[in-house]
């Protein structure tokens, strides 16, 4: 009997703590997602909770392992006040566990506040903060953030004393146009700028046991006082952790010039690196090139000359050791080091995802020399001396963001720099113009006739970058003497794929912190093992498709298209709104959700790359339309229809809890609070109104029930959760609005609702003053996040939903695929505009579930059949060579982001809500 104990508990069968996770249990399992790293260098992560389980104040953390000091945090509350999310940061350890148990222990009410008070050990983690300066001692490094004048950071120094890094500066060169040919460049006068960091504001986090959050604002200002104003607001955030050399940045801009003024010509972050009294033989340069693999070398080399110094100081050079005293060399290299060239400076171009150059020179004035490059760069480097010390600096996914770079400056004089380029000043500038003048489309009518044929929504002025916003990650490692180049190979291993901690998909089902439309792979039939497998194909697709396609660069990194050409053979990049993805039917909900139900490496990175992209490129951050995303097109931010459904933070949501609160994400979400207020200056339908009202800020509007009003929805319903400094409005208003959509004779058949601005309720539309009832039924409506954000909010309500709610919503559901005879028998008419049942069987697979009703269930196993992905395909590629192509490609021609968008979450969620009666 103990032996089949023990073998079923290896299996994960018995529960118990020990053993395995679940909701009942106090103590949770977090493991690697994918391997586990070879290094942690201090990480976040957010762990789920069910409803009820734990008050904030009754509750102390920590690891099991009581040797790692866990500083814990609340990001999400249900509505009962128990812990819905925490967050969870561990100091960099020597060794690396797969897996760690975070252990939930009751304390006497008051005494917790929700993080860890634990006194086990001395944390070696110190924040100071004077009037001028926020200083941060990891243990490791001491690092200084001046709250004013242009350095982001002033200096790192190691645990040493040694100062490695300093007047860490963001740089940005301009122009204010762009030759249209190469013999236009002499009739073109160009007006060039340049700018650096203008410091505005720098605030600390307030608990630091584990890890401390600096975050530097401001606005990049002219370097010679030119009077361009200052623009384009940063955020860089800098995390630190007990015992870490290493600094995590997230720098985020926002675009607020002109775009046919403002051409960025190169953004960068540059660090001075003291190099005063080395050697030049022992100052070192390594930049990272393919696989793993580095350029070493020193800036004065005594390698490969015609007279061998012997071979311990050649061996000592190489490997970035201290040379051995000159005394030792064979003289006739001492007597002529002053022969040898230093090379100061080193350059390496990313300019494409398939290329990298690299070469170096003496001096400025001096021929470049090249260097073999390669294909694909690492991302890091460093710059450093033997004794002195040194910086390295890596940049996450540097080729996937091309055109990038690293430069190495005056690496022979005092004080080097490195600068590590976001935007290489080598590429053409970022050209943020529209792809197309115009042509002539200046009346809604010309605007509505030309959608008809390239499916693009132009109308002059909206194809504006004016705030978008982009988000790198970055990594600094300070070092004592230069490392071993495998040191720096592992370290930007764990910058280009920053280990992630997750809690098993079972124990993050059972909460239900991220909703119960989802459920673990289920192979047990051949019908549902051959869903399994249709998924599969689709998220591997879909990576293949982002390397085949070349889905990288500055801005698109993480996007996909939205269909393809199927006698190009190529996706429709260059046809208006068939281009860029943009969000549209949601791929963020099904690769989140896919991911959360395998727990699989390559999702979670497909998934983040996602989120990063749409939730800063596709949506605006400042401005009259801040919080509105853009509608797919041939540039991510031209199209007209600017709109709530494509910046849903419902496709945030997931991520930001997961990663523990990822604060930049956090303050995407807080954006969006505010998309209510554009729809009192943009009507989204202005081009297909024909009753006359025009928007004015305050007066009440027109809001879709489905694409406007879920979106608005799910980030109340976040705002709430994370009590954010607006909760109480966030749930006025969703009380308001969902008490508005209960009364509607017609609940969410009605289609629209008049929304009140200025106190957040909800009215029968325009259409319908009097509530009479009215039929307005669009596919659109429920394939924006509304299904996932309603049942997520039926249970964050549980009794309490306003009355009428939940009902109206069950309508919904049962009647949009219902047959014209019971729509009619229920509203007097049957509705039209009915398409995308494949996509809408989730709802009938809600209904069926939620009311134990296995006639809807087969009438959802149906639509699913036979609409969208039909049952018949075969989920195969065909290979496309020769000359029809510029690369051969494995395509599927019969799929399209929208199909694979929605047939993923129609399978999830069916699976999920009534896989038995597949
Ligand atoms: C959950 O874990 C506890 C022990 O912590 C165990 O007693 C219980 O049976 C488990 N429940 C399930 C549903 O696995
Ligand atoms: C503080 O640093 C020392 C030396 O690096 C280390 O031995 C100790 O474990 C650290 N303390 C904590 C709480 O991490
Ligand atoms: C909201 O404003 C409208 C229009 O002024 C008003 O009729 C309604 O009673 C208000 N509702 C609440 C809850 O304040
Ligand atoms: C399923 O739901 C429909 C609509 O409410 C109802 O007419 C039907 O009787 C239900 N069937 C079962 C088996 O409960």
């Amino acid at each position: 009997m103990a032996r089949v104990s023990r073998f079923l508990a290896l299996l994960g069968v018995l529960g118990g703590a020990a053993a395995q996770s679940n909701s009942s249990s106090s103590s949770v399992k977090v493991s690697w997602v994918g391997d586990s790293p070879a290094q942690n260098l201090g990480t976040t992560f957010g762990l789920p909770w069910p409803q009820g389980k734990y008050q904030p104040d009754e509750v102390d953390f920590k690891l099991s392992d009581g040797q790692i000091q866990l500083q814990s945090w609340v990001t999400g509350y249900w509505r009962d006040g128990s812990i819905k999310w925490s967050a969870h940061a561990i100091p960099k350890t020597d060794a690396v566990a797969d897996e760690y148990t975070v252990q939930a222990t009751p304390i006497a009410r008051g005494k917790g506040k929700g993080k860890s008070k634990s006194k086990r050990q001395a944390a070696n983690l110190s924040v100071k903060e004077t009037g001028n300066e926020v200083t941060v001692n990891t243990g490791k490094i001491t690092v200084s953030f001046p709250k004013k004048g242009r350095h982001i950071v002033s200096s790192i120094k190691t645990a040493g004393g040694k100062t490695v890094g300093k007047d860490g500066r963001l740089v940005l060169h301009t122009q204010n146009d762009i030759p249209g040919t190469a013999d236009d460049r002499t009739d073109t006068a160009i007006d060039r700028s340049n700018f650096e960091s203008n410091i505005e504001e720098v605030t600390v986090s307030k608990d630091n046991t584990v890890r401390a959050l600096v975050t530097v604002r401001g606005k990049h200002t002219t370097t010679e006082g030119s009077d361009h104003k200052d623009w384009l607001p940063f955020v860089v955030r800098f995390y630190l952790y007990t015992n870490s050399d290493a600094i995590r940045l997230v720098h985020s801009i926002t675009f607020d010039g002109q775009q046919d003024k403002d051409f960025i010509s190169g953004l960068g972050i540059q660090f001075q690196v003291p190099l005063k009294g080395e050697e030049l033989y022992n100052r070192h340069v390594r930049l990272a090139g393919t696989d793993g693999g580095f350029l070493n070398e020193a800036v004065k080399g005594i390698t490969g000359l015609r007279r061998d110094p012997g071979a311990a100081v050649r061996t000592a050079q190489v490997e970035g050791k201290v040379l051995p005293a000159e005394s030792t060399w064979d003289t006739r290299v001492t007597t002529r080091l002053h022969w040898i060239p230093a090379w100061n400076d080193y350059s390496l171009s990313q300019l494409s995802p398939d290329g990298f150059t690299l070469k170096k020179r003496t001096e400025p004035s001096r021929s470049w020399v090249h260097i073999p490059g390669g294909t694909r760069a690492g991302g890091l480097a460093y710059l450093g001396g033997a004794t002195q010390g040194g910086l390295a600096v890596a940049l996450r996914d540097f080729w996937k963001r091309f055109p990038t770079g690293l430069d190495i400056a005056n690496a022979g004089s005092d004080q080097g720099q490195i600068t590590l380029w976001l935007y290489s000043p080598d590429a053409s500038p970022l050209d943020l113009r529209g792809y197309h003048d115009g042509m002539g489309l200046d009346t809604y009518e010309k605007q509505l006739d030309a959608l008809e044929i390239t499916y693009e929504d132009y109308e002059e002025k909206f194809d504006t970058p004016y705030g978008i916003a982009r988000t790198n990650e970055v990594f600094l490692y300070a070092f004592d003497s230069t490392p071993s180049s495998d040191t720096l190979a592992g370290l930007n291993a764990h910058a280009q794929e920053p280990p992630v901690l997750v809690a098993k998909p079972e124990y993050i089902k059972e909460t239900k912190a991220l909703g119960s439309y989802w459920a673990l792979p289920d192979t047990s039939s051949p019908a549902k093992a051959k869903i399994e497998n249709n998924l599969d194909f689709l998220v591997k697709h879909y990576q293949k498709e982002v390397e085949t396609r070349r889905w990288y660069g500055f801005l698109d990194h993480g996007d996909v298209m939205h269909t393809y050409d199927t006698d190009r053979h190529q996706w429709r990049y260059d046809i208006g709104g068939y281009a860029w993805d943009n969000s549209e039917l949601s791929p963020d909900l099904f690769i989140w959700q896919y991911f959360l139900r395998t727990g699989r490496a390559d999702v979670y990175r497909f998934a983040e790359a996602l989120t990063r992209h749409t939730g800063e490129v596709d949506s605006y951050h400042i401005g009259d339309w801040k919080g509105l995303g853009t509608r797919h097109g041939v540039m991510h931010f031209a199209d007209s229809a600017k709109q709530a459904r494509i910046s849903q933070p419902q496709y945030r949501k997931y991520f930001f809890y997961i990663s523990g609160g990822d604060e930049r994400t956090g303050e995407l979400l807080e954006h969006t609070l505010d998309a209510d207020k554009t729809y009192g200056k943009l009507d989204p339908v202005r081009k297909v109104r024909t009753d006359g009202w025009k928007p004015s800020p305050g007066a009440p509007v027109t809001f879709g029930l489905g694409t406007d009003w879920a979106a608005m929805a799910a980030g109340w319903l976040i705002e709430w959760e994370r009590r954010g400094p607006r909760w109480e409005e966030a749930r006025k208003k969703l009380v308001g609005t969902a008490t508005g959509i209960a009364k509607l004779k017609n609940g969410f058949v009605t289609g629209s609702g008049s929304y009140l601005i200025e106190n957040g309720t909800l009215q029968p539309p325009p259409t319908d003053p009097d509530n009479k009832g009215i039929v307005a039924v669009s596919h659109l409506n429920a394939v924006f996040g509304m299904p996932e954000v309603i049942s997520e909010l039926l249970e964050y309500w549980g009794g309490d939903a306003p009355q009428g709610f939940r009902e109206a919503w069950l309508d919904y559901t049962y009647y949009y695929s219902g047959t014209a005879a019971e729509q009619t028998a229920r509203y007097g008419t049957s509705f039209s505009g009915v398409s995308l049942k494949q996509a809408h069987s989730r709802l009938s697979a809600y209904y069926a579930a939620t009311q134990h009703n296995a006639t809807v269930a087969a009438r959802a196993w149906k639509d699913y059949r036979n609409d969208g992905i039909k049952d018949t395909q075969e989920f195969t590629t065909a290979h496309v060579g020769g000359s029809a192509v510029v690369h051969p490609v494995d395509e599927a021609a019969w799929l399209s982001t929208n199909d694979f968008a929605q047939y993923g979450l129609a399978s999830i969620q069916n699976l999920a809500y009534v896989g038995d009666s597949i």
